[in-house]
């Protein structure tokens, strides 16, 4: 629930949508991402969810 809920829930939401879905559209039309080691990396639980454990960590060139 990343815009909370409620009577106070995100004013911004499909705001932020819209700018995440553009910059990513960007992002990955750019770059080309590989990961920065190989094989998997572990995996760990922080508040409700699971995230990665060595924060994803990738090499990012142009394309
Ligand atoms: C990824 C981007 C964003 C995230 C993750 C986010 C997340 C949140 C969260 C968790 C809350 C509290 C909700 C609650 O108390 O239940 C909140 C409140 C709010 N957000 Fe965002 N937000 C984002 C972007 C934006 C943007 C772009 C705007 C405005 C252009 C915005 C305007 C607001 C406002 C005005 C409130 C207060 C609503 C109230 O108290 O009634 N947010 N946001």
């Amino acid at each position: 629930m990343p815009f909370g809920g409620g009577a106070h829930t995100c004013l911004g939401d499909r705001l932020a949508m819209v700018q995440m879905r553009t910059f990513l559209q960007v992002f990955t039309r750019e770059l080309a991402l590989s990961p920065a080691w190989p094989g998997d990396e572990r995996v760990r639980w922080k508040a409700f969810c699971n995230v990665q454990a060595a924060g994803c960590r990738v090499i990012a060139r142009p394309r």
